[in-house]
């Protein structure tokens, strides 16, 4: 096999997508694929046999919902802009405005879309601010001193989104903010969508918390369709990243396996959040002398000096051409990655359930060249 690539597992993703199929039906809501954590289009087929619809935040999501899933999406984005807005409609059954004044631009070209209103419960537990959408000064959503007490008769929907890979028990607590704050206008509305980041695929996830919750909620308030759109849930730890020593360096003591991927280019959110991500066969280390194993920085092969992260420390020397293996690298980061530096990208396989791997997709230097064309 040739690195680098990342390889998504059929029977990993499958096991998701059916636990997510079981949370919907014992919680009596849907649930859509957000994007923005997961694009690999090649794969819908399998996603189809257990949703029926996802949520996109741009006019080529919203395409890639109606020409490649085959089903209008629900959209939601920041700011629709005039020349994209029609064709938004276009591929869209949902539409959610971010602002009332959004609303006030573009409603009566809604069409068919059913309309929705991203609010804001001004409150999450979402430590990173990068993250937080109810941060103060965020951009995201209307809070309820902004909305008239009689909503517009279109508007539908509420959208709130303020989760990141959380677990029931912070939905349970952001539930009770957002009844509080929004539940007066509940009435006068027939869908609610609480957003991604429920991250149910988790292994300590309590699935039978939500369930209690979502009995509660549907008693409250009978006539409200529930929506949940997660993005990394589908594709938590569906496949690695497989990449290669290119070189071994050393200075000051720090010993570094420049590898034949970037943290920068393939792995950004590593860098951004920032977290360390899993490395098999391998256990972190805080300096280059602790622990038992021999210990390395793993470095990107970009000029980014801070493209490198670590330590690991692994049982054996590290040597030119082996494999290293980073876990659970396929949600946000299939979709986030560049082509800074024109460094070669990562090909995309798929390792179906028969033991085959296919690969879904090689980049070669028209991929680089071409965007910029
Ligand atoms: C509006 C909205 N919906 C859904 C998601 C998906 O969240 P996650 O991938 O954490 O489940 C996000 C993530 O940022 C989002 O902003």
């Amino acid at each position: 096999m040739k690195t680098p690539i990342y390889i998504i597992e059929e029977d990993r993703l499958r096991h998701n997508l059916s636990l997510i199929r079981d949370v919907a039906r014992r919680t009596d809501s849907e649930w859509i694929l957000a994007f923005k954590a997961f694009a690999l289009w090649k794969t819908f087929p399998i996603f189809r046999e257990y949703i029926n619809s996802t949520t996109a935040s741009s006019l080529s999501e919203a395409r890639l919902a109606l020409e490649e899933f085959g089903a209008k999406a629900h959209t939601y984005s920041p700011a629709y802009k005039d020349d994209e807005f029609d064709e938004i409609v276009r591929c869209s059954s949902h539409l959610t405005f971010n602002s009332l004044s959004q609303y006030e631009r573009f409603h009566e070209r809604a069409g068919e879309c059913s309309i929705g209103l991203r609010v804001n419960p001004e409150y999450s537990e979402v430590g990173t601010l990068l993250y937080n959408p109810c941060a103060p000064g965020t951009r995201f959503g209307v809070m309820a001193d902004q909305l008239p007490e009689q909503l517009p008769q279109d508007i539908k929907g509420f959208h709130c989104h303020c989760h990141c890979e959380s677990g029931s028990d912070v939905f349970e607590r952001t539930l009770q903010h957002i009844e509080q704050k929004f539940a007066r206008w509940f009435p006068q509305l027939e869908w609610i969508n609480f957003g991604g980041g429920h991250l149910v695929t988790r292994k300590d996830y309590d699935i039978e918390r939500l369930v209690r919750l979502m009995q509660g909620f549907h008693e409250r308030y009978p006539h409200l369709k529930v929506i949940f759109e997660p993005g990394s849930a589908f594709a938590w730890q569906t496949g690695p990243l497989v990449a290669s020593v290119v070189d071994i360096v050393e200075n000051k003591g720090i010993r570094t396996a420049i590898l034949d991927v970037s943290f920068t280019c393939h792995m950004p959110d590593c860098l951004e959040m920032p977290y360390m991500p899993e490395v098999r066969g391998a256990k972190t280390s805080t300096s280059p002398s602790q622990g038992e194993g021999i210990t390395y920085r793993l470095g990107g092969n970009s000029c980014l000096s801070g493209d490198f992260m670590g330590m690991w420390s692994f049982d054996h020397e590290l040597q030119v051409g082996e494999e290293i293996v980073f876990e659970d690298m396929i949600h946000y980061t299939t979709v986030k990655t560049n082509t800074f530096n024109g460094i070669s990208h990562p090909s995309i396989g798929m390792l179906h359930s028969n033991g085959q791997l296919e690969i879904l997709r090689q980049f070669t230097y028209e991929d680089y060249r071409d965007r910029m064309d």
